[in-house]
């Protein structure tokens, strides 16, 4: 028939069978053992990854209806470092991003955002940078299927003159089933306020390193507004 109906069936056969866990997100097919088997597996670490069991120590950087901000130092007790190593853990795999080291472990911020149900459902890692290269916007035009290939490899052009700037976040991650709620926004917006001590960082001020496609259309839309 015509090309819209192709697409609906192609999709239909592609997710046939597929399930989305309404805990840890992820979605797999029910009637493959092997799928089920690397659901249970990552279904266990995931959730025992982003459970949060309220410290005797933790600083509070913002409260909201839907949960809370929480900020972990380098210099935090070993359980409060030890949560921020595991969820970063958990954002590179889902990232693709593999054992990346921190260019300083020792000037990174690691913001949580944590649900009233006491889950890690946002976490945002920032570093102390001097300098970024602007991601340049794409012209807008169709886009080939070579264009596409790009887009995946994450080939964005840059301008060549770094321009100055004080924040620069190295990870932003939201928990899927949680996304398109404003929690990247208000992520954003609390890391703006408490990076630096008496300050409101502007847009300009912060970069976002490496964006990923979400996070490309996440950083334009943020920094627009
Ligand atoms: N597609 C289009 N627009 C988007 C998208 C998207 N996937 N995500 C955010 N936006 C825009 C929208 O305009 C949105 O407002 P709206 O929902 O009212 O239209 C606005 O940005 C604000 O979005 P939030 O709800 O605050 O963003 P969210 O909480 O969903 O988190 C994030 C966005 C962090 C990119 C999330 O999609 C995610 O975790 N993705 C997987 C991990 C990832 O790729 N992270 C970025 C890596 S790059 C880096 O870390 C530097
Ligand atoms: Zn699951």
């Amino acid at each position: 028939k015509d090309f819209k109906d192709q697409m609906i069936i192609d999709a239909g056969q592609k997710h046939f069978g597929a399930i989305i866990c309404k805990s840890c997100g992820m979605i797999y097919t029910a009637a493959s053992p092997e799928d089920e088997a690397q659901h249970i597996q990552h279904h266990q670490r995931f959730l025992e990854g982003i459970k949060y069991v309220d410290w005797k120590k933790e600083r509070v950087v913002a409260e909201f209806w839907d949960g809370k901000m929480v900020l972990v130092l380098p210099d935090d007790p070993k359980y409060a470092i030890k949560k921020a190593e595991d969820v970063r853990e958990l954002v590179d795999n889902e990232l693709g991003f593999k054992q990346i080291v921190l260019s300083c472990p020792s000037k990174i911020k690691t913001y949580f955002f944590v649900s009233n149900e006491r889950k890690i459902i946002g976490c945002l890692i920032a570093e102390q940078i001097k300098q970024a290269f602007r991601v340049l916007s794409e012209p807008n035009v169709p886009q080939s299927p070579n264009q596409d290939v790009l887009q995946h490899h994450r080939a964005w052009r840059c301008s060549i003159k770094p321009e100055a700037a004080i924040c620069g976040i190295s990870r932003i991650w939201v928990f899927s089933l949680m996304r398109r709620r404003g929690i990247a926004r208000r992520m954003v917006d609390v890391v703006r306020n408490t990076f630096m001590y008496g300050c409101y960082l502007s847009t300009d001020e912060i970069a976002f390193s490496d964006p990923t496609p979400d996070g490309k259309l996440f950083a334009t839309k943020y920094c627009q507004t």
